[in-house]
């Protein structure tokens, strides 16, 4: 069942989304060589809980942590730990989703750690424009298997592989609800989008081959060959004429150049 949004759940929404984005603007020019992922878990806790609202992933499901911390070869839902420590060349995505006034927000980044290889920050500016090329064809009309078929083709232009076993989803007073937003597929096919609707587009992108394993822990997931992986997420909302991104802090709107 897909839950169509009122106007007045949506502006409250809108506030749990935008602290999710301004916790990923808090962390951006903290996250240095040397600290680690719980260093940085920590910094995100204080600052969401400071703001009054709870870190969704804090016991959802049994998960440890109040973010998801996933370095390099990660690719989505790494716990973060004393043991892993950030360094210079490394990627590191954060993924923040906040619970405020009864709704969460989504969100996460791939965050550069000093000087990366060119062909790694080239899979990270891919990535983010796979999101954002699903988030712009969505529109009231539109299938959500467009936006897995754009993500999908544009990764596959690049050389790149879409993960197959995490997607989107549909958000709101649940953390998941329906309908799943798969990063691949074929255009003209799924649920049409209509507006009140919300969810999330967060493609993992890998450099090598797209196969994934789930480590002992239960939670993180790895690429089978090693290379390292990509995401971005945004939580966006479809409105009459078209869609927009609720994950992002309107006094600094999150607007990455890869080319500095
Ligand atoms: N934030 C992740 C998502 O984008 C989900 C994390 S679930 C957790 O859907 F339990 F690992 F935190
Ligand atoms: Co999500
Ligand atoms: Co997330």
């Amino acid at each position: 069942m897909i839950n169509i949004k009122s106007n007045r759940e949506i502006e409250i929404m809108k506030e749990s989304c935008q602290l999710a984005a301004r916790t990923l603007n808090f962390i951006e020019d903290k996250i240095q060589a040397g600290m680690t992922t719980e260093d940085v878990n920590e910094i995100c806790h204080k600052f969401i809980t400071e703001n009054g609202a709870y870190p969704s992933p804090l016991n959802y499901n049994g998960f440890p942590k109040s973010v998801c911390t996933s370095l390099n070869d990660v690719i989505c839902h790494g716990i973060p730990s004393k043991k892993d420590k950030i360094k210079e060349g490394d990627i590191l995505n954060v993924d923040v989703t906040t619970y405020y006034k009864n709704f969460h927000g989504d969100t996460n980044r791939t965050y550069f750690v000093g000087h990366v290889d060119p062909e790694i920050k080239r899979l990270v500016k891919v990535t983010y424009e796979c999101m954002m090329a699903g988030i712009e064809l969505c529109k009231p009309g539109a299938r959500i298997g467009d936006i897995g078929a754009v993500i999908e083709e544009m990764a596959h232009d690049n050389g790149f592989s879409v993960v197959h076993e995490y997607c989107g989803h549909g958000i709101g007073r649940e953390f998941h609800e329906d309908p799943q937003i798969l990063h691949y597929g074929t255009r003209g096919t799924g649920v049409e989008m209509k507006p009140g609707m919300t969810f999330t587009i967060e493609p993992m992108i890998n450099l090598g081959k797209r196969h994934c394993k789930l480590l002992k822990d239960g939670w993180t997931v790895v690429t089978k060959d090693k290379k390292p992986s990509a995401q971005f997420e945004h939580t966006i909302l479809i409105t009459e004429s078209g869609f927009e991104i609720l994950t992002l802090d309107p006094a600094k709107p999150y607007q990455p150049n890869f080319d500095e």
